[in-house]
């Protein structure tokens, strides 16, 4: 580390700094003045959604609406964790950033180091490609769920799936599917976070299979504890294993990254307390098989959200009773670098992982909001433009939160802004139709590119 490099960076940064502080303001103003603009039917998740959202039949995958007296039961057993994993999480968070010098410079051969120039690869521009997309979104059936795998609805307009990004001056070599699995001999790639993040989980699962019926996959999901429990509508995650290069990919459902802990076992409407201060239980107890970890969060941090599923903040093991903490925005900003710190202090331990964050996926509900007849049916692509020049990312806390640690960026929200026309937009499967979604990708589709930005960094 060169100091003089240090102090410009430092005068930089400042300026910056103040920037995205104003930036986060106006946009926390807007978030807590209008908490159910992020809500959205992220409900087909565990625990228990209101009745005036939705929730996935389990037989078709498709979201349903639910009438009012019907509740999702779950086997809250299954969240409980061990003595010692508690302690392991409940470590005071402030002790955590205690990291001698000499760790991270042992270590910092692992990640980027502060002295090789990274690449942003956020920057560049789409550009049309006859080899795009990487699969099929017909002979995927297996990997995607269909309400995600547009190819499987009504919709008619595919110039969606034709495209790829260029980065500005980045490598970016073509995703080859054999060439990535041999690249990933012996490893574990896990994605952690919400239903975007089992998009891009799906994505990368056809990507890698080429999409094609694959016999030899095997699924590994009991490996890693993830069962349908009794009453549940699927399994928190899922694990496939691909035994020709000993690979694993897997996904676990953890929509705040939040540790939950329901506070009465024997009781089905139960509080949940969420550990804003420590990573979930399924993170601390397996991230020692992981190669490659990827985490997003963002959609279910409203109230809304957290009221529907008894979520109760806890900081340091009691109930929270900051105030300010208590507003979603702070909340998830605290969260986002607990856990970040918490990665940062244990990555030297785990000196073959590598940590990715990636920033949240845009929304695109136009003339109104997900429950107010918002739509996005634009079907032209990139008609907003196709470049994107800013240096800096459009999510200023994960940005903020990854700074000066060894968890990488995967920044994929202005990418992504720009194609408001490859959403599942009006052709979703569900039981109503009078809701769009402006929130999930088609698949094959957007997030296949987040996954080729990510190959390109591991
Ligand atoms: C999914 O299943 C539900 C109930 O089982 C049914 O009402 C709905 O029509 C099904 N959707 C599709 C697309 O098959
Ligand atoms: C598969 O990979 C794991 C590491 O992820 C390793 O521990 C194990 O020995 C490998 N198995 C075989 C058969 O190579
Ligand atoms: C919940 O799961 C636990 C352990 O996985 C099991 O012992 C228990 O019988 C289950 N309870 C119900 C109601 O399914
Ligand atoms: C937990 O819930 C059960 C069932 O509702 C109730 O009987 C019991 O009193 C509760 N325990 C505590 C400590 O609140
Ligand atoms: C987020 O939390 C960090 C660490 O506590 C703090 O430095 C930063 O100012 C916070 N950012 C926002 C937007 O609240």
């Amino acid at each position: 580390m060169k100091a003089g490099n240090n102090h410009r960076l430092k005068g930089r940064s400042l300026s910056l700094t103040l920037v995205v502080l104003i930036v986060t303001t106006i946009a926390l103003w807007a978030w807590e003045k209008n908490p159910f603009a992020n809500t959205l039917l992220l409900a087909q998740e565990w625990y228990i959604a209101p009745s005036s959202e939705f929730h996935v039949d389990a037989r078709n995958d498709s979201v349903v609406s639910m009438k009012p007296t019907e509740k999702i039961v779950v086997n809250i057993s299954d969240s409980i964790i061990t003595k010692a994993e508690e302690n392991f999480g409940t470590a005071p968070v402030d002790s955590i950033s205690a990291l001698s010098p000499e760790t991270i410079d042992r270590n910092e051969d692992m990640t980027s180091s502060s002295e090789t120039k990274v690449c942003n690869y956020a920057k560049g521009r789409w550009v049309a490609d006859s080899r795009r997309p990487l699969y099929s979104g017909l002979g995927c059936k297996k990997w995607l769920s269909a309400m995600w795998a547009c190819r499987l609805t009504q919709r008619k307009d595919f110039s969606y799936e034709g495209y790829r990004w260029q980065p500005e001056s980045c490598e970016m070599p073509e995703f080859e599917r054999s060439a990535f699995l041999r690249r990933m001999q012996d490893k574990t790639i896990a994605f952690i976070g919400d239903s975007l993040g089992r998009q891009q989980f799906q994505s990368l699962m056809c990507m890698a299979t080429g999409g094609e019926e694959s016999p030899e996959v095997q699924n590994v999901g009991k490996k890693y504890g993830l069962v349908k429990a009794r009453g549940a509508i699927r399994p928190d995650g899922w694990a496939y294993w691909f035994p020709k290069t000993n690979t694993t990919i897997l996904y676990y459902w953890s929509a705040s990254l939040s540790d939950l802990v329901p506070l009465n076992t024997s009781d089905r409407n139960t509080n949940v307390a969420m550990h804003l201060d420590r990573p979930p239980a399924f993170m601390r107890r397996y991230i020692h098989c992981f190669d490659v970890l990827i985490l997003n969060t963002g959609h279910h941090w409203n109230r809304g959200k957290l009221n529907a599923n008894r979520w109760v903040m806890y900081v340091d093991g009691k109930p929270n009773e900051d105030k300010k903490r208590n507003e979603i925005g702070n909340a998830k900003n605290f969260t986002v670098h607990s856990i970040v710190r918490w990665l940062d202090s244990h990555l030297p331990s785990y000196p073959h992982l590598k940590v990715f964050f990636r920033t949240i996926s845009p929304r695109h509900f136009f003339n109104g909001d997900w429950n107010t007849g918002g739509t996005c049916d634009n079907t032209t692509p990139l008609s907003g433009g196709s470049e994107v020049m800013q240096d800096r990312s459009s999510d200023p806390v994960i940005e903020g939160a990854v700074k000066g640690t060894k968890v990488k960026i995967l920044d994929i929200t202005s990418i992504s802004k720009l194609r408001d026309e490859g959403h599942i937009s009006r052709y979703s499967i569900r039981g109503t139709t009078d809701v769009n979604d402006c929130l999930h990708w088609c698949l094959p589709g957007i997030p296949d590119t987040w996954n080729e930005l990510l190959v390109a960094q591991i």
